[in-house]
């Protein structure tokens, strides 16, 4: 029996893609028109490597500044030397919207009494400022960065803090990732899992699959 849903926060509730595509809506943004689904997908590619990486070598940093390193890295690549659009790039960041599906199916498992929680790489004061901007805080009982344990998803010390922070046991954890790496560590570590698919994309070929495959999050509250 699930008693608490455990959430990835960026992909999987927060649309990533949002930033780079919120910009290139803006006037004066001509030159962002064709390329800003290759700069959101470069940018967020390098943000989950250097997340990796550091991981690997012991270079613990936040993942605002790993995110911002990510972003200088894309920008580059496609060519843009323009400090303005950095900056609103990374505004936009900040305020991320949520998945249109994410309301209602937070509402939906906080009426059936579950416990919901975000655990993510993020730092903290990211996920405050998304979570505040999607609106979602009423239905989350804990937001959790790995900030507090200095080490990125998916080392299993980070999976740790479920358990320590919301006291349930791992059997009785659903934990719903949009991210395949993610999934896989998580059912490794020993939590049922929801991948939530919205691309259509193969299943990752890493150790530990996923227990259930969803297209968006709206039927994720049928899962018990
Ligand atoms: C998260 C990113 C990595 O942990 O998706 O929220």
């Amino acid at each position: 029996m699930i008693s608490t849903y455990v959430f990835d926060a960026y992909g999987t509730l927060f649309d990533v893609s949002a930033a780079a595509r919120r910009a290139a809506e803006e006037p004066g943004r001509g030159a962002l028109k064709d390329v800003w689904p290759s700069l959101a997908e470069h940018w967020r590619i390098k943000q989950l490597q250097y997340a990796w990486l550091r991981t690997i070598t012991g270079d613990y940093t936040p993942f605002w500044q790993v995110t911002k390193d990510a972003l200088d890295w894309a920008l580059e690549r496609q060519g843009f030397d323009d400090p303005e659009l950095r900056e609103r790039l990374l505004a936009l960041y900040w305020e991320l919207a949520a998945f249109r599906d994410v309301p209602m199916m937070l509402a939906q498992l906080k009426a059936a009494g579950k416990t919901c929680a975000i655990l993510s790489n993020g730092s903290a004061d990211m996920l405050e400022g998304a979570v505040e901007s999607a609106g979602i805080g009423g239905y989350l009982d804990a937001v959790l960065s790995v900030e507090d344990v200095g080490i990125f998803k998916p080392a299993s010390q980070v999976y740790d803090m479920v358990g320590a922070r919301l006291g349930c046991a791992k059997d009785e954890v659903l934990f719903v990732s949009s991210n395949g790496w993610d999934v896989a560590g998580a059912a490794g570590y020993g939590f049922r899992t929801a991948w939530v698919n919205r691309g259509g994309d193969p299943v990752d070929r890493l150790p530990h699959t996923p227990h259930h495959v969803l297209d968006d999050l709206s039927t994720l509250p049928e899962l018990t």
